[in-house]
């Protein structure tokens, strides 16, 4: 069960010793959440917040399209770009950036996506350099799930994913998903959004176009040199410096007026509770699995890893000239503040919020056909977190649901971290957090639940469309990779 990786770290072999003191180091500076030296002002990286400019990742236009699909090709490989200025990082890059081009599907047409695996036989991070790519929020048949063992799409080759896009409008994300080596895959760079929309989407007259900007929050900590370090911490890894699209703290020029936010918390482990510093509030149009039945109101919102908040921002009462800052209130010194808004112009604004968004179908407990319990606790060794007292091994299922039924699952966390949970497939509905319904914005569809220490959390959940094992894990990548997963088999 040890990979090569984990053989490289063991040995002290060439590639681990140059950079892993230095990366220790300063892990250990930035410490645990919010770690960073009070004070704020610059990171690790040496960049100044709000200097640079906030980077749209490109959207990716099809290769190829005809009658069945549209077919769209990205590269994987690692590759220098320059996120701090003058210097150049390695990263493991998709078509040569982090975060890779997003992919902008429509329901009920499919996408064909083939990724090409370039990189090289020991990657940033001592991975072997396979792959695995999951669309993180997909209704997706099993085979293009994304499963952690994938013999078929190793260094070198290219897989071939077919997503049918069979479910609403909704923010989703593709990253690696390698059995044992997510987390360094995704820390290098190896993420990007996936946003499906629809009619009914598209009738609501919400900010649209070049109003319509997916946000992807991530931590990183840079060496002297520009390098991104990487200690393969266990408890979950975190850095200082806070990137938005992998730009550094960056400020953004917005007109007054009102924009849509796709914010996704692609980090590792970090949490982060979003807000606006001037105390404005926003409108949560929806999470994981798309809209709201009714946007809500909020003045924060806490993102655990791979969640995402859908909402707008309205920047109307904002006299020209004026910022505003998108804040992280669970960060300290350099991990407070996330991105800077800059007003620089008035613009007409014909978008609306309406009241009403999407019906959302209450799940409804008394029709659950089975009941389910697994606890995520830790336990001594090099694999030290795991689900009912296991880690993950292909081999073994732990669940067998039936098509087309509904169960209920309780998230039982015995450790003193939370566990992001996320199950593949399908989305569910949150019954109770420790007990209480979940607030609002988390009442509709999700695919991630924090389980907070100690506490419990109960989804209800619906098994439909395809056959097949799928896995479930906690999100924090590290606690994934060191074996809190496991799987379930949908059968007929
Ligand atoms: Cu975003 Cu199983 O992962
Ligand atoms: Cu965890």
């Amino acid at each position: 069960m040890t990979t090569r990786r984990k053989m490289l770290k063991m040995l002290g072999a060439a590639g681990a010793s140059a950079a892993l003191l230095p990366a220790k180091a300063i892990g250990m500076m930035g410490g645990g959440v919010g770690g960073a030296p009070p004070g704020g002002g610059a990171s690790s990286s040496g960049v100044a917040p709000f200097t640079l400019p906030l980077n749209a990742p490109p959207v990716l236009a099809p290769t190829a399209a005809d009658s069945a699909a549209d077919y769209y090709d990205l590269a994987v490989a690692e590759t220098d770009v320059e996120i701090i200025p003058g210097k150049l990082t390695r990263i493991i890059g998709v078509n040569g950036a982090t975060p890779g081009p997003t992919i902008r599907a429509r329901t009920g047409r499919p996408a064909v996506v083939r990724f090409k695996n370039g990189l090289p036989a020991t990657t940033l991070g001592n991975s072997p350099g396979d792959l695995t790519i999951h669309l993180h929020g997909g209704h997706t048949p099993a085979v293009d799930d994304g499963y952690p063992v994938d013999p078929t799409f190793v260094r070198g080759g290219t897989r071939t994913y077919n997503y049918p896009n069979n479910q609403p409008a909704a923010t989703l994300w593709y990253h690696d998903h390698l059995k044992e080596e997510s987390a360094p895959h995704v820390w290098y760079g190896l993420a990007g959004f996936y946003l499906i929309s629809d009619d009914l989407e598209a009738s609501l007259g919400l900010p649209s176009g070049a109003y319509d900007i997916p946000l992807v929050v991530q931590d990183r900590a840079f060496d002297a040199s520009g390098q991104i370090v990487y200690t393969e911490n266990v408890n979950g890894e975190t850095g200082d410096t806070l990137l938005v699209n992998g730009t550094i703290q960056p400020y953004f020029r917005v007109a007054a007026r009102k924009y849509r936010f796709r914010i996704l918390n692609g980090s590792n482990m970090r949490p982060y509770e979003i807000a606006l510093s001037n105390g404005q509030s926003f409108q949560v149009l929806g999470m994981e699995g798309g809209l709201l039945s009714a946007p809500v109101t909020a003045s924060s919102i806490a993102l655990q890893p791979a969640e995402r908040a859908d909402v707008v921002i309205d920047f109307t009462t904002l006299v020209v000239g004026t910022s505003v800052v998108l804040q992280n209130l669970s960060g300290a010194g350099s991990t407070a503040d996330i991105m800077r808004f800059d007003v620089d112009r008035i613009e007409a604004d014909p978008s609306v919020v309406p009241a009403i968004l999407r019906p959302i179908e209450k799940l409804d407990p008394a029709s659950a056909v089975a009941t389910r319990s697994f606890t995520f606790s830790r336990r001594f060794g090099a694999d030290p977190w795991v689900i009912n007292g296991r880690i993950f091994e292909e081999n073994r299922v732990d669940a067998f649901p039936r098509l087309d039924t509904t169960e209920i699952w309780t998230l039982t966390n015995r450790s003193m971290m939370t566990h992001p949970v996320h199950i593949h497939d399908v989305f569910f509905q949150i019954l109770d957090v420790n007990g209480a319904p979940p607030p609002a914005t988390h009442a509709g569809w999700k695919d991630t639940v924090p389980v907070p220490p100690m506490g419990t959390a109960r989804v209800i959940l619906r098994f439909n469309d395809y056959l097949g094992r799928y896995v479930f894990h906690c999100h924090v990548l590290e606690h994934e990779d060191h074996m809190m997963m496991a799987q379930f088999e949908v059968i007929p």
